[in-house]
């Protein structure tokens, strides 16, 4: 099963695939996948809207297991490149599971999926437009498993204010059952609601260590009451591992 240790291993290979994950996300979407293993989240699939050169598909293509399939969506679809970092990281070693490529946009996804397509865990990292973000969440929420992960690219990051704004305004209209899990180095997780206690539990359990094993030291953060903003933030070091409101800054409630 994959682990912090072969992500170290593994990181160089990836690395070398151009493109836009750095070290922190890239830990963080790791440590994520490894909580799916650690919650025994059921297995459908993966799937990655807007590829590029496939480095952060390279990152889920560790995590697939033989039964499973990651669908590597991109309107303008690098398949030499994808095809050649990924065959660079699992050069020593079988592939697990199966990919595949689509391309076309994102918006005409959902005709390529049977409804009942589930997906354990999916990036969403295409076109970033609101108008597109919409369109890559509904159709996310559409085919997430019941227990999985939607991991949103640049959120938070000050070059595209519309997709932290249609985030946040998709969740309060029309993600009701959705809820934001973990905000950390530009990414956004989501769940649904009935899993936030599991994956709750985990990230204040096991975030921490999972990130200093994959190389990168953090703190754990919710500056607010649960009420607020149930969720929690992950920022670098802060000289404690945990950090809660300013009001009483030493304790984190779980
Ligand atoms: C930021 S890059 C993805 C970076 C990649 N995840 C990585 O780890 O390097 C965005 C990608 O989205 C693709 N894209 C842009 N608009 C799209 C759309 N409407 N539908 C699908 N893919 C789109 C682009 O071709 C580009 O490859």
């Amino acid at each position: 099963m994959p682990n912090a240790e072969s992500f170290l291993a593994d990181w160089p290979a990836i690395d070398g695939i151009e493109g836009w994950l750095d070290h922190p996300a890239a830990a963080l979407m790791d440590s994520l996948l490894a909580a799916q293993d650690d919650l025994q989240v059921a297995a459908p699939g993966l799937l990655e809207i807007g590829t590029w050169k496939g480095r952060s598909a390279a990152l889920m293509a560790r995590h697939l297991r033989p039964d499973e399939d990651l669908l590597l969506v991109d309107a303008w679809l690098k398949t030499d490149a994808i095809g050649e970092g990924i065959g660079r990281l699992f050069h020593d070693r079988p592939r697990p599971g199966r990919i595949r490529l689509l391309q076309g946009e994102s918006l005409s996804l959902g005709k390529h999926l049977a409804p009942d397509r589930m997906y354990r865990y999916i990036h969403i990292d295409g076109e970033h437009t609101a108008a597109a973000l919409r369109n890559d969440l509904v159709l996310a929420c559409r085919h997430l498993a019941p227990a999985g992960l939607i991991v949103v690219d640049d959120i938070f990051n000050a070059l595209y204010p519309q997709l932290t704004r249609e985030l946040f305004t998709f969740l309060a209209q029309e993600g009701r059952g959705m809820a934001c899990l973990l905000i950390g180095f530009n990414k956004a997780c989501l769940c649904r609601t009935k899993m936030m206690d599991s994956y709750g539990d985990w990230v204040f359990r096991h975030i921490n260590a999972a990130m200093v094993q994959r190389g990168i030291k953090v703190s754990l953060c919710r500056t607010t009451d649960r009420v607020e903003w149930p969720g929690y933030s992950l920022v670098p070091d802060q000289g404690k591992a945990h950090r809660g409101p300013d009001y009483q800054e030493d304790y984190l409630r779980p």
